[in-house]
């Protein structure tokens, strides 16, 4: 009897998961992380850490330069770090809704690629940012595409959100 009410429970639990709902959790912490990334990325022109890296991809040649550790340094690496962490769920969340997207709105996989083709355009602006000295009209782009690719996880993530109607008039 018991046994028969959890496996009740459990089938009604399976019929109601949706894959539009771990793609809509995934859409949200990636955001998080973005807007907290892009926080580091503040931190790191205010302490005028841009150049605190001076090569690219590496940092000073090493994954982790802990020789040459300091405040400084860790701002550009640890947003270095943080900016391929947000690439590789990007690269997650557009696997999902394609693997999903039987299942999940039909603009998903292509707003997914457009957040894909935004990161990496990023991170090729990061690049430059570094290997051109810092030049004002790419740290302007670098801002510009972060405020994007920020805005573009926003409008995913309300668009991925139930619609629920109080059903009162006026
Ligand atoms: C998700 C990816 C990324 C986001 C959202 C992001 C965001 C930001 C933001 C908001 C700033 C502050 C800009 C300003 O105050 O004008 C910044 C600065 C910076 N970012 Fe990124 N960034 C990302 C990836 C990268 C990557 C891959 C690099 C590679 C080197 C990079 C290098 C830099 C540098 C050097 C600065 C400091 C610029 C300066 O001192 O003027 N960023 N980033």
């Amino acid at each position: 009897m018991a046994n028969s009410v959890l496996n009740q429970q459990n089938a009604t639990a399976e019929v109601q998961w949706q894959p539009k709902d771990l793609v809509r959790g995934l859409v949200w912490k990636i955001a998080i992380a973005t807007w907290l990334l892009m926080a580091v990325g503040s931190a790191t022109r205010v302490m005028n850490a841009g150049l605190a890296c001076p090569d690219w991809p590496l940092c000073y040649g090493q994954l982790i330069p802990a020789a040459q550790m300091n405040l400084q340094v860790f701002l550009e690496w640890f947003h270095r770090l943080d900016a391929a962490a947000i690439g590789l769920s990007a690269i997650a969340l557009l696997g999902l809704s394609l693997f999903y997207r039987s299942r999940v709105p039909k603009w998903l996989p292509w707003a997914s690629a457009g957040a894909v083709f935004l990161i990496v355009f990023q991170g090729v602006l990061g690049g430059l940012t570094v290997t051109q000295l810092l030049r004002f009209d790419i740290v302007t782009a670098h801002l510009g595409t972060a405020l994007l690719f920020f805005c573009a996880l926003l409008v995913i993530g309300f668009m991925l959100t139930p619609y629920e109607a109080t059903g009162n008039i006026g």
